[in-house]
């Protein structure tokens, strides 16, 4: 018996390893090549301090130099000494780079285009080694547009533990990978990816959560909401989707499925266009109070193009309710993308 451990390094490449209960993280990273940072090995330097953000596990030995013990309650731990009672997810504090790994390279075949409205579009990937690709729901990958020398970040729409994975694609004028799906792209297409990739994943809920999404952001929320499903835990979780137009306004009945799905699911959304058909129109920081903030008692997933995001920024900082975590994702048409986090 192993459990699966999730490391994530500080520029966002993810590496997945199998630990058994009776070895140290650390020990198991060795064996999968990966050189987390380690000077001691015994608990002594702290050097290898992570944070860990999902699991269970037994600390092992340590002196407190290493590891103070308000550290060790907001989460912190000895990579060196600890063993796993669970999966794990881990912050490792040193780059990919650093520790002498990269992210993986999966190849794929293009299985199927969804074309949702004129302007959003979905594509499906059957992986040729699935069993070898892991991601955390809210992960991206990088994609290499076929027929160019371009690469695109996309955020998975699909859940960790779904055969197939999928993708939605804003269409813009001029896109390398808007000018793909839209004028060569056929099923039976191969295509090559990097990841997974990026800190905008779903924690363990501990709390009510309010999910974020502004057009095709809403793809890394459908991800989180399919492993919520999966789980079926009864929790307060809440989303506003917000969209410039009618045409963008994808997966709701999606989103009415969840709602069925998962015990506490709610959602709304809105359209910004004054001539839509939405009962909702506008921004969706028209739909976020206090309530809806649970008085700062939730944790915030945001996802969407910058001007959203600084828009949802403005309005919680004038709102004075900070969320007891913050965790955002923006992305540009070229798919550029700044995750970060204002706990
Ligand atoms: Fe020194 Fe882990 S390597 S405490």
């Amino acid at each position: 018996m192993s459990f699966q451990v999730a490391l994530n390094f500080e520029d966002g490449v993810t590496r997945f390893i199998e630990c058994r209960p009776d070895e140290t993280v650390a020990e198991a990273s060795y064996k999968a090549r990966i050189n987390i940072p380690l000077d001691c090995r015994d608990g002594a330097c702290g050097t290898c301090k992570s944070l860990c953000e999902s699991g269970r596990y037994d600390g092992g030995d340590y002196i407190e130099e290493a590891l103070a013990e308000d550290e060790a309650a907001q989460g912190y731990c000895l990579p060196c000494q600890m063993t796993p009672q669970s999966d794990l997810v881990l912050r490792i504090q040193s780059s990919s780079a650093a520790a002498k790994t990269a992210a993986a390279t999966h190849t794929a075949t293009l299985t199927d285009i969804k074309r949702h409205s004129s302007t959003t579009v979905e594509f499906t990937l059957d992986v040729d080694d699935r069993g070898a690709l892991d991601f955390l729901p809210g992960q991206y990958v990088n994609i290499a547009v076929p027929g160019t020398d371009q690469t695109r970040s996309y955020s998975f729409s699909s859940g960790p533990n779904q055969h197939r994975i999928s993708f939605l694609v804003r269409l813009v004028d001029g896109g390398a990978m808007s000018g793909y799906l839209h004028e060569r792209a056929r099923p039976g297409d191969r295509l090559e990816f990097t990841g997974p990739m990026g800190g905008f994943y779903l924690r363990d809920l501990t709390r009510p959560a309010l999910l974020l999404a502004g057009g095709t952001g809403l793809a890394p929320l459908l991800s989180m909401l399919e492993r919520l499903a999966q789980n079926r835990l009864a929790h307060p979780v809440h989303l506003l989707y917000g969209v410039t137009t009618d045409e963008d306004l994808v997966h709701v009945d999606t989103l009415e499925d969840f709602a069925e799905l998962i015990p506490g699911f709610t959602f709304d959304h809105c359209v910004a266009d004054p001539g839509s058909t939405a009962r909702t129109k506008g921004f969706v920081t028209g739909l976020m109070d206090a309530r809806t903030l649970h008085d700062g008692e939730a944790d915030v997933y945001l996802c969407g193009p910058p001007a959203m995001v600084e828009a949802v920024r403005g309005h919680i900082a004038r709102m004075g309710v900070a969320p007891v975590s913050f965790r955002y994702e923006k992305f540009t048409p070229a798919a550029v993308r700044a995750t970060a986090e204002a706990a």
